[in-house]
Parts: C-alpha cells; sequence; structure tokens
C-alpha cells in the first residue's frame, strides 16, 4: 500500500509568490515528495529551483508538454501537477497533463473562457481523475467550522449575505502617470496573461467562491458595475448576486481600497443568529445567536471540538496559524483523495472537502456574467 506520493509543479519559480506557498504546505505533511518541475518561463531560473529543492536534473523540464510526456511514462512518473503559472496558461497546462492521465491542482481562475473550463471538467471526469482548484480560504479550519455550522441550521434560514474582498496594491493605477510601470510590471493588470478581468478573476472569484462554499447556494442572476480608471481591465467592482433560493448577496471587491491589505470579509445573516469571518484574522469566528451579544470563536477552543471541522486545527488555541496551513488543508484532502484512489480504498465526502474543478467552472462564469453585467448594465442570467 503506497503511503506517499511524487508531484511535480509548473510555474513557481524562487521569485514567484504562489508556487512557493503549494510546497510549504504540501511538505507540512510530508506525504508527498517534490520530484520534477517546469518551474519558470526562465530557464536559469528554474534551474535554481529545481537544484534548490532537490529536483533531479533529468526532471527538470524546460518545456510543461514535456513533461506531462516524460513523467506519463515513467514506472515513478508523478501522481500529480500543481499549476501554479499566471492564468492565461492554466487551460493548455491542465489539458495536456490531463490528456496524459496525471491528476492536476491548478490555481484559480482556472481559465480564460466557459468553453475551455467545461472541456477541462469533461475531461477530468471522463478519465476519472482528480481535478482540485486551490481556492485558498476554504482551507481555513474557522471557514469550515462556519460551513458546518450553516448546515446544521444554527443560525437558521439565511436571509441575506454580504461579502467583500478588499485590497490596496493597485493604488498608484489611479495616477495617469504611474499606470505605464503598473501594466508593465504586474501581468494581472493585462488581458494577454489575466483574460477579461483582473479584480474581479484575482479576488473576485474567492468572494464568490467562499459564498457558495459556506452556504452551498448557486446564483441565479447577478448586476455588477466596474471601475477601471482608465486601465485595460476592472480595479473595482460592485455587485449584487441573487441565488436560486432568492437569498441576495452583496459583493464588493477592489484592488484600489486604500487602507485594506487582504480585506476578505464575509457574513452571512440567519433568522436565528449571524457569522463574520476575516481572512487577516483567520483563526477567530464571530458568532451572533439572535438576542445575545457577539461571541468571538477562537480556532481550537474546546467549543469548537464539537464540530468535524474543528479538528482541522493543528496548532493549540492562541498560537496563530494562517496561509501556509489553510493551503495544507487544502492538499491533506487531495493527498487523501489521490492516494485512496491509487490504494484501491473508498474516498469519503470529507476526503473531498477540497475545491474541485466544477467550481473552477463556476469561477469562470462567474467572471463572464460580471463583465457582461457591467459593459450591458443590466442583471445578467447564469441559464
Ligand atoms: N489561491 C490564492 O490565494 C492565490 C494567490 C496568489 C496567486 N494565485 C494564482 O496563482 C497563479 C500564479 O500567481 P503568482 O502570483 O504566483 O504569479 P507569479 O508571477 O509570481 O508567478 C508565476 C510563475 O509562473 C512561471 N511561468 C510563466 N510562464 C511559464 C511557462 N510557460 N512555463 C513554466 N512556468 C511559467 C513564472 O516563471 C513564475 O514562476 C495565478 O493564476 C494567480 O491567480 C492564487
Amino acid at each position: 500500500m503506497e503511503k506517499c506520493l511524487r508531484y511535480g509543479m509548473v510555474g513557481g519559480d524562487l521569485k514567484a509568490f504562489i508556487g512557493e506557498v503549494h510546497r510549504k504546505a504540501i511538505n507540512f505533511d510530508t506525504r508527498a515528495k517534490l520530484v520534477a518541475g517546469c518551474f519558470s518561463i526562465d530557464p536559469v531560473l528554474g534551474k535554481e529551483t529545481a537544484i534548490a529543492y532537490g529536483v533531479d536534473m533529468s526532471r527538470n523540464y524546460l518545456d510543461y508538454k514535456e513533461m506531462a510526456e516524460k513523467e506519463s511514462q515513467r514506472e515513478d512518473g508523478i501522481d500529480w501537477v500543481s499549476i501554479c503559472t499566471p492564468n492565461f496558461l492554466h487551460y493548455q497546462v491542465a489539458k495536456e497533463f490531463l490528456l496524459h492521465n496525471i491528476n492536476v491542482v491548478c490555481e484559480k481562475p482556472l481559465c480564460f473562457t466557459i468553453k475551455e473550463a467545461e472541456e477541462l471538467e469533461k475531461l477530468a471526469k471522463e478519465r476519472d481523475l482528480v481535478f482540485a482548484i486551490t481556492y485558498t480560504y476554504t482551507g481555513y479550519t474557522m471557514v469550515k467550522v462556519a460551513r458546518e455550522m450553516i448546515k446544521k441550521g444554527e443560525i437558521g434560514k439565511i436571509v441575506n449575505i454580504n461579502v467583500e474582498y478588499a485590497q490596496d496594491w493597485l493604488i498608484d493605477s489611479l495616477d495617469p502617470k504611474n499606470q505605464k510601470a503598473t501594466t508593465l510590471s504586474v501581468w494581472r493588470s493585462d488581458p494577454k496573461y489575466s483574460g477579461i478581468s483582473n479584480c474581479i478573476g484575482d479576488i473576485g472569484t474567492h468572494a464568490e467562491n467562499i459564498v457558495h462554499y459556506l452556504t452551498g447556494f448557486d446564483i441565479k442572476r447577478l448586476v455588477c458595475t466596474t471601475d477601471n480608471y482608465g486601465m485595460a481591465l476592472d480595479l473595482n467592482a460592485n455587485m449584487i448576486l441573487e441565488y436560486e433560493n432568492g437569498v441576495r448577496a452583496a459583493l464588493w471587491c477592489s484592488q484600489v481600497a486604500c487602507g485594506h491589505l487582504n480585506g476578505l470579509v464575509v457574513r452571512v445573516y440567519g433568522e436565528k443568529g449571524s457569522i463574520e469571518w476575516a481572512q487577516e484574522h483567520p483563526d477567530y469566528l464571530h458568532v451572533t445567536p439572535k438576542g445575545e451579544p457577539t461571541q468571538t470563536w477562537a480556532r481550537g477552543g474546546s467549543y469548537t471540538m464539537k464540530y468535524d471541522a474543528g479538528h482541522y486545527s493543528r496548532i493549540p488555541v492562541g498560537h496563530p496559524e494562517g496561509l501556509v496551513i489553510a493551503f495544507a488543508n487544502i492538499y491533506k484532502n487531495v493527498i487523501t483523495t489521490i492516494l485512496k484512489k491509487k490504494n484501491h480504498e473508498t474516498v469519503t465526502e470529507a476526503d473531498l472537502d477540497f475545491q474541485n474543478v466544477s467550481n473552477g467552472v463556476d469561477g469562470v462564469k462567474f467572471i463572464h456574467k460580471a463583465i457582461e453585467s457591467s459593459k450591458e448594465g443590466k442583471w445578467v442570467e447564469y441559464k
């Protein structure tokens, strides 16, 4: 019986942001080893990354297509690939590995078009491959506890939702003299690399996803306004989402909200109470039972252990966890699922608690509907 997996990575060189977070998170549970990679657009940096992680030079590839081909032919080939490149490569890289029957973990947003997203979903399903999307915030223990509380009806029937994801790192784009520099240095602002949206694709999708994760609600229609401030793509968006059951959510995302760093905040209001979770204080969940004062629940607190999700906590109460552990919780379930499939064991619903290619399709749909609504200035139906 296999106990340890082998994985490869595309993107994520030593200078990149998210690839390093993936590697640290995977190492947390020491059940997978990095053995192959096509880490960079820059071959020197790619080689340095391979050396830093002890990847054999014969498995340090310059081209992801060669990597998929060669790894699929090896007895000891990779069990999955983690895709940590800019958005424009997700579709082609994911498709290549799926076609070689290799499981995929892909960054969000899944890809550029709904057609491409559905094609990837179909391929993964037909070939019975695991396809996870790293919607980071679904990995936090207190988000999982909130989800379970909502599922058990502890805040009652949901009546309203409010979600925001505000940052200010592109604030210089508001100054016309700075716009060129920002465009050149940041791929997220360039439609060629980012797709039809910047802000909605980069962070609005996290906001859309966390509400779906917490409530299970599916969007029926939405109305959206975007602000580009003279840039090619959106930097700020305000929208109303209406779910299939009639509940509505206000969603705001921004990269030019002065004073906000990585401010994902979600509030779910029910007939019997409400919950509020903020990414910058992820170990805490604010719970307000109707008619009572607001309580601050701490990750690892004994009262969270009555929830299955409480057990995701890895460090005693009061000692901060964070982004890497949220990622580690996602990978824990992905690795368990791939291992169980490999060992012909039964995969449980709990193992499958990670966002998958269908959630990725939802994300791409959300981006397209939001941009369509902002262009047409009206509500846009999902079906
Ligand atoms: N889940 C999250 O919370 C989260 C956070 C940040 C970024 N992201 C997503 O992660 C992805 C990467 O973002 P980032 O901030 O790490 O970007 P980045 O620019 O820091 O890194 C991109 C990496 O891709 C590599 N790359 C580019 N073209 C390549 C090619 N043809 N072959 C191999 N490697 C190639 C680059 O060399 C670099 O290593 C994006 O899709 C982004 O949306 C997700």
